[in-house]
């Protein structure tokens, strides 16, 4: 519980409110605007909720200024280098790192969860082959609460267990069936010796005339991914698991309602906009120009990959994808590989003109996993639905925070309105 042992005081027209001042354990304080309705009659007014905090969570801080992102404590770059993401998983979901036999335990149920139910084969194929993999998430994860009914009780406390660890193991098969589809294969059935990273590699790339040999540098390096995107605290897609679950709505629905939020290039479809924008960028000598344009406030283009509401001096996450990506490109002997020329330029370049460095703007996590995916062999119409299968610990692990929280309430925001007032409905005649 948040310490509140300060005030603040509010004065609008005849009136002065002292309205308390709640102290979190790091970061700045917040205040209390709960009841400022009831007893002052007006509301707030924070479109993007810019200044505003949804929730008392204890799940992942970040510093935007110092570039930190902590989940329970502990830094990611020390995670992504010496955990792995299913221990992060269980730390994000649990509070705590796991003991040996905790994490065999745990490991060991979440593998035993990662096939789906077979009638699931007859829902992918009635969507068309060339949809978009996000599509057929959003659509297949919101199906899975017609498939596993016992699990959508929110008010028993072991169906949501349930619920997070099938929803945790069988996000990466969904994902590489998704992928299957598209590509007319056939689907791969998860396997039980792999660990998490090496089976979704598999169930990608394997085909039933010829198995995939994991590398295991690749699979440290999408474990590492997954590390490095499992939460971000109350992001757009998080607040939307957290709105929709709000309402009572299933954990299958609500996670549903988080990917299609993903989705947008503003957020995880970032990843895929900008590795096609390095593609159009395409040689160094072009990069001025993209420059100039994300500059020109008549331009609605951005530099995709750049910018962050939270982080304004730099992106943890970005240093360990940069590092990544330079020994995944170098195990697959990809010298010279043209788009992480135009990328390491672009960062350079950006990064040294005056209108970046004024707006704060850095590359974000995902200006440098789309070259690791690529180079993996994955479209970039696969880079979003992996950010999905990454971030589903994060939702579920809020949610769980969320129904589990006694102060639960309803989300419902207010709004400013600037419609017209009353007025009387006019015939049709005398319009
Ligand atoms: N390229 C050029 N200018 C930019 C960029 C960019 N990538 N990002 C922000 N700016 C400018 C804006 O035009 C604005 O300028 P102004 O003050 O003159 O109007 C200023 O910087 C502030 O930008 P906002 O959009 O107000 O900042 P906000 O916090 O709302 O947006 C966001 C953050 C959405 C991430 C934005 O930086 C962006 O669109 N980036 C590109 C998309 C992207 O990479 N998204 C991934 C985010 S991380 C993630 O989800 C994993």
């Amino acid at each position: 519980m948040a310490d509140s042992t300060k005030t603040a005081t509010l004065s609008f027209g005849d009136k002065t409110l002292e309205l308390p001042m709640l102290s979190p354990t790091v970061g700045p304080d917040v205040i209390d605007i709960s009841k400022l309705y009831a007893k002052g009659g007006v509301f707030t007014h924070d479109p993007g909720f810019t200044s505003t905090s949804s929730c008392e969570s204890t799940i992942t801080f970040i510093d935007g200024d110092k570039g930190e992102l902590l989940h329970r404590g502990y830094p990611i770059d020390q995670l992504a280098e010496k955990s792995h993401y299913l221990e992060v998983c269980y730390l994000l979901l649990y509070g705590e790192l796991p003991t040996a036999a905790q994490l065999e335990d745990f490991e060991s149920r979440v593998t035993r969860h990662t096939m789906v139910h077979e009638q699931m084969m007859n829902f992918f194929r009635g969507f068309r082959r060339d949809a978009h993999p996000m599509a057929v998430m959003v659509g297949v994860v919101g199906a899975m609460s017609a498939f596993y009914h016992d699990s959508t009780d929110i008010t028993d406390p072991w169906q949501r267990e349930v619920a997070s660890i099938r929803l945790l193991a069988k996000m990466p098969t969904i994902a590489a069936m998704a992928y299957k589809y598209t590509i007319g294969q056939p689907f791969e059935y998860p396997r039980n010796d792999l660990d998490y990273a090496s089976n979704f590699l598999r169930m990608c790339f394997a085909v039933p005339a010829e198995d995939y040999e994991v590398d295991p540098i690749l699979s440290r390096a999408m474990d590492r991914i997954f590390t490095l995107h499992a939460d971000h605290e109350q992001n757009a897609s998080t607040s939307t698991v957290r709105l929709a679950s709000s309402s009572g709505a299933n954990p299958f629905a609500c996670i549903a309602a988080g990917i299609a939020c993903l989705w947008g290039p503003a957020h995880g479809g970032a990843n895929q906009a900008c590795l096609e924008m390095l593609r159009e960028i395409g040689s160094v000598d072009r990069i001025p120009e993209f420059i100039a344009r994300a500059k020109d406030k008549n331009d609605p283009f951005r530099l995709m990959g750049f910018g962050h509401r939270v982080y304004k001096n730099f992106d943890p996450r970005a240093k360990v994808m940069k590092q990544s990506a330079d020994e995944v490109l170098d195990l697959l002997g990809i010298e010279n590989n043209p788009t992480l020329q135009v990328a390491k330029e672009l960062e350079k370049q950006a990064l040294e003109d005056p209108y970046f460095i004024e707006k704060k703007l850095f590359p974000n996590v995902d200006f440098y996993s789309g070259i690791i995916l690529e180079a993996m062999g994955f479209p970039t119409s696969m880079f979003t639905p992996i950010f999905a299968v990454s971030r589903t610990v994060g939702w579920v692990s809020q949610w769980k925070e969320m129904i589990a929280d006694p102060a639960l309430k309803i989300g419902r925001p207010r709004q400013l309105y600037t419609g017209h007032a009353k007025r009387d409905y006019v015939d049709v005649e005398n319009r």
